[in-house]
């Protein structure tokens, strides 16, 4: 399992329940990274998608408290997805170790934790992999951040992308991985 985040030099990811950057180039490569998989992220990140919906070509799993729990399939062009919503996380984990006979892609890399920071914080030890685009910037009064990971000698830099400016903004993707 994988975590996909933006984060800033501080590694801030958010404020006010937005993003901090604009990064339409970026967004593509989230779409590249996630596309077909499972997406898992917190209530609050899902409202910020648009409409509030699950983004489509996805499989999304929801942690919360509030809302409904429960697993619906939807059929979208002859293709199954499901919208599953948990109410804590080691009930997310078991089911995501039940693979058979749920439409979940058998790759377990395939599945990407998407945020915010309650659910990173948490499901950052059950991460294999993290890919982070790291902008070079420092976003004012952030109030959502990814998890102090770098002072952890378990992870290391896999690849790093060239640097792409956008926006007025520079940013690289690294991945890292566990040792
Ligand atoms: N830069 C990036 O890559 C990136 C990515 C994603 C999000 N973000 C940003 O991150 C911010 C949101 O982060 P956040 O930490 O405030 O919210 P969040 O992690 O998206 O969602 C928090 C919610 O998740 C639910 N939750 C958390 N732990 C749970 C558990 N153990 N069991 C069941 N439910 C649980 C609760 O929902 P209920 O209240 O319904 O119980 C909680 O209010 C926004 O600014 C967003 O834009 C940034």
């Amino acid at each position: 399992m994988k975590a996909i985040a933006v984060v800033d030099k501080n590694l801030a990811i958010g404020k006010d329940g937005a993003l901090l950057f604009r990064l339409p180039s970026d967004l593509a490569h989230f779409k590249a990274e996630t596309l077909g998989g499972v997406v898992i992220m917190g209530r609050k990140t899902l409202e910020s998608m648009p409409g509030g919906k699950p983004l489509p070509g996805r499989h999304t799993l929801v942690l919360s408290r509030s809302m409904e729990p429960g697993l619906w399939v939807r059929e979208k062009k002859g293709k199954k997805w499901l919208f599953g919503v948990f109410t804590d996380v080691p009930e997310l984990m078991d089911f995501l170790d039940l693979p058979q006979g749920a439409p979940l892609p058998a790759d377990p890399r395939n599945i990407a934790v998407c945020g915010g920071e309650q659910i990173y914080t948490q499901l950052l030890p059950y991460c294999s992999e993290l890919v982070l685009t790291e902008v070079d910037a420092e976003a004012e009064d952030a109030d959502a951040h990814f998890p102090e990971f770098r002072n952890d000698a378990a992870w290391r830099v896999t690849s790093e992308g060239r640097p792409v400016t956008e926006n007025g903004l520079t940013y690289r993707i690294r991945r890292y991985a566990r040792k």
